[in-house]
This record gives C-alpha cells, structure tokens and sequence, in this order.
C-alpha cells in the first residue's frame, strides 16, 4: 500500500479507523459507500486498497457528490459517483455490471456540511428555510409539515421519529403560531413551550428538528429498504457496516442484523423446521462506540454506534 500523505487525505469522517478497521480493504476488491458526504470514508477505503481497489459511491445531494467527486479524483476509474439514492442500490449495482461486493458503508443521518449550511435548514442554531431535503429535487419540505399538515399530524411525527415527550403540546403551539418562514423563529416557539428551567443536556428544539428531518428524507423507510440489498450485494466474506446516530436508526439495524446472523424457524410446524438459514455472522455484539479523544475533537461523533456484519455462505 503506497501512502499519499496526510495533505491529501480530506477531514477525517466519524469512526474513520474503525470503518476502514471493519471492512478490511484490500488489493482488487470492490466496495460501496452508501452515504459519499464529503467523501472521507471513501477516500480511506480506495486509499487502503491501492492501487486496484474500486469504489461505487452513492448520495443524493448534489453538492456533497461534487465535493466527494473532486476529492477522490485522485483515485481516477477506481472510484466512480453517482447522484442516486442508496435504496436504489440493487439497481446501481446492476447498471455498474457488479454482481457482489467485499465491503458496503453506510454513515446514516445528515453530514457535518450539511448541518453547517444555514439554507438548508437542518439547524435550529442557524437562521435558515424551513427546509431539511438531502434530495433538494424531492418535494417534501420541514416548512410543509409545519405550516400545512393537521396537529395530530405534526404530533405523531414528533413522537414518533423524536421520541419527544412533549409532543402534543409543541405541534399545538406550532399549529397556533403558524406560519413560519425560518428555522430560528420555529425553535424559538419550541423553546417557548418548555416549561421551567430546561434539565436537559439537549437544546429543547432538538428531537423535533430530528423528527421532521427524518419525516422529510423518509429515512427509516429507506434504511429498512437498503439493508436488505446490501446482504444481498454482499460476497461471502464481505462486510457490511453501519454508523448511527440514534436509537430509532440504530434498533432498525439491531433487529435486522440479529434476525439474519441465526436460522429462522416455522414454530406453527412440527419439529419447527429451518426456514431460512442464518446468512451473516456479527462482528461486533456490542455496537464500536467513538473514542473520547474523537469526541472531544468532534462532538458530533458522541452518539454515533458502529455495527459491522459479516456475510457467510448459507
Ligand atoms: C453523515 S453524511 C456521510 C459522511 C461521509 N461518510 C464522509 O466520509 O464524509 C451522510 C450523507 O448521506 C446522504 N444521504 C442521505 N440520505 C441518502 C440516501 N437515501 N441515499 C444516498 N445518500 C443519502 C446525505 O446527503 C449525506 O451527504
């Protein structure tokens, strides 16, 4: 493995060493970046499977693609982008003529850039449009949800993808003092209807802007559709690894990886045949947390979890 120096190498993901820890890359194998942001855990894995190690990477916002795209030219054919979302990940595998891969990434949630662009809205410190899309071609914004969707509407979405207590009572002060136009003047409600002093270590607009991200990018529904594909992509012995940033995120991939790393039984039959056989093995029971020394660097990276799966022949 030739080294092209730290100069080169672009600000350093979450949970970067580990990825690259987990999948193990290697001379000649191929590998897919679900989640490109701006290219950092790409970037380590074309850098570690040198010279003829290959990369598909996959996102939906266009800016993030062309920032990763210019970062790994570098790495000339062996690394090829595409504007797509990764639930389409069986079709790009096909359009690319792969038929398995030895090692899948996926970095969940929105990147460090993202959270950091005032007009895109996914921040409640920064004063920005209502509007939180990864896709900024997909029509669904957080300023439709809020301005235009019923209270019991606005309500479940909260609880259910913030898991915030005080649902009801933020989505009726939202519905009461709409429309809003900014991010800043829709925390400050939220901030408005907590009561007392606030105990938390969080900014009390916090789960709300987590539920309405994840209600505008869909994205429960696309993890639960991606997993699936990339046990399917994967070559036995290929690796599959996940960073989450919070439990809903982080119970979807749980469950799944739990039910495909032991045999399915029929229990209603007799003798509760096999109905399909264990098709992974977990590398990890316990999900690879952050360092604190990356932490304190990036506190950002404080929730993220790693799990790592690893295909076997069924
Ligand atoms: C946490 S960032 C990834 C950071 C990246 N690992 C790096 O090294 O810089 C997550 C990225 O996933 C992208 N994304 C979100 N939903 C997506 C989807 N359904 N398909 C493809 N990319 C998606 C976001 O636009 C964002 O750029």
């Amino acid at each position: 493995m030739e080294n092209s120096g730290e100069s080169q190498r672009p600000h350093l993901p979450v949970l970067y060493q580990e990825i690259i820890q987990a999948i193990q890359p290697g001379r000649k194998k191929r590998y897919v970046d679900l989640t490109l942001g701006a290219g950092g855990h790409s970037w380590g894995l074309l850098d570690a499977s040198r010279p003829d190690g290959e990369l598909l990477g996959l996102d939906v916002d266009p800016i993030a693609l062309a920032l990763a795209q210019s970062r790994l030219t570098e790495f000339g054919k062996q690394a090829s982008t595409v504007l797509a979302s990764y639930t389409r990940l069986s079709h790009q595998l096909s359009n690319k003529g792969w038929e398995t891969v030895d090692g899948i990434v996926i970095d969940l949630g929105a990147s460090s850039m993202q959270f950091d662009s005032a007009d895109r809205g996914f921040s409640f410190r920064e004063d920005g449009p209502l509007d939180m899309r990864f896709d900024p071609s997909s029509h669904l914004t957080a300023g439709d949800i809020v301005n235009n969707w019923d209270q019991d509407e606005i309500a479940d979405v909260i609880f259910k993808f913030g898991e915030e207590r005080r649902s009801r009572r933020i989505a009726a002060a939202i519905v009461k003092n709409r429309p809003f136009e900014s991010t800043k003047e829709l925390a400050d409600l939220i901030s408005k209807t907590q009561k007392g002093p606030n105990k938390s270590r969080l900014h009390p607009a916090t789960l709300t802007f987590q539920a309405l991200r994840i209600a505008v990018n869909g994205e429960l529904d696309a993890i639960e559709q991606v997993l699936p594909q990339a046990l399917e992509a994967l070559a036995p012995g290929g690796r599959f690894a996940v960073i989450s940033f919070h439990s809903l995120e982080d119970r979807i991939v749980k469950h799944f990886f739990r039910s495909h790393s032991r045999d399915q039984h029929d229990e209603s039959l007799p003798f509760s045949p096999v109905i399909r056989k264990a098709s992974i093995k977990l590398i990890n029971r316990k999900p690879i947390l952050p360092s604190a020394a990356e932490v304190n660097k990036n506190p950002r990276a404080r929730s993220a979890k790693l799990r790592v799966i690893e295909k076997i022949v069924a």
